[in-house]
């Protein structure tokens, strides 16, 4: 496998589940990794948990559907890194409910969570 060391991760949804299992991974293989998250007390157990392992981790709150929100953690990632190499844009929600009883407010806030924009923002990220 290549030789990640030293380089920069950003993964959101990374207080729990798979992105919590890929920043852990990540950091494991000597990378430095921004989690990011909504959920502000999970996120930051999540890092404090990591750091203990002396991985090089730091985390952000963000709720990535939200430009802006995502705008300030990527100043802040950059900030604190510099160059971003790797992104996961993991975050993403199931509505939750059977097949017919989806809402409209439950179609925006999931495709609001893995809306295209996102993607090509990420993206720019590692252009910097
Ligand atoms: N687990 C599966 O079987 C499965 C199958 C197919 C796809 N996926 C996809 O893989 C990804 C991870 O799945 P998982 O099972 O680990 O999910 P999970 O629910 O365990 O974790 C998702 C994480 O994303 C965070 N999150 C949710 N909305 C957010 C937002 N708006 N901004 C920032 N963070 C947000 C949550 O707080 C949580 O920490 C998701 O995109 C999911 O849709 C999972």
């Amino acid at each position: 496998m290549q030789d990640l060391t030293g380089r920069t991760a950003f993964v959101t949804g990374a207080a729990s589940g798979i992105g919590l299992g890929i920043a852990t991974a990540l950091s494991q293989a000597g990378v430095k990794v921004m989690l990011c998250d909504i959920e502000e007390e999970a996120l930051a157990t999540a890092v404090e948990k990591l750091k203990l392992t002396n991985a090089a981790v730091d985390g952000v709150r963000a709720d990535v559907s939200l430009k802006a929100e995502l705008q300030a953690a990527a100043d802040a990632t950059v900030a604190r890194y510099g160059k971003v190499h790797i992104l996961v844009n993991n975050a993403g929600v199931a509505g939750g409910r059977g097949y017919g009883h989806w809402t409209d407010a439950g179609w925006d806030w999931v495709l609001g969570v893995r809306a295209p924009r996102r993607m090509a923002f990420l993206t720019s990220l590692s252009d910097r």
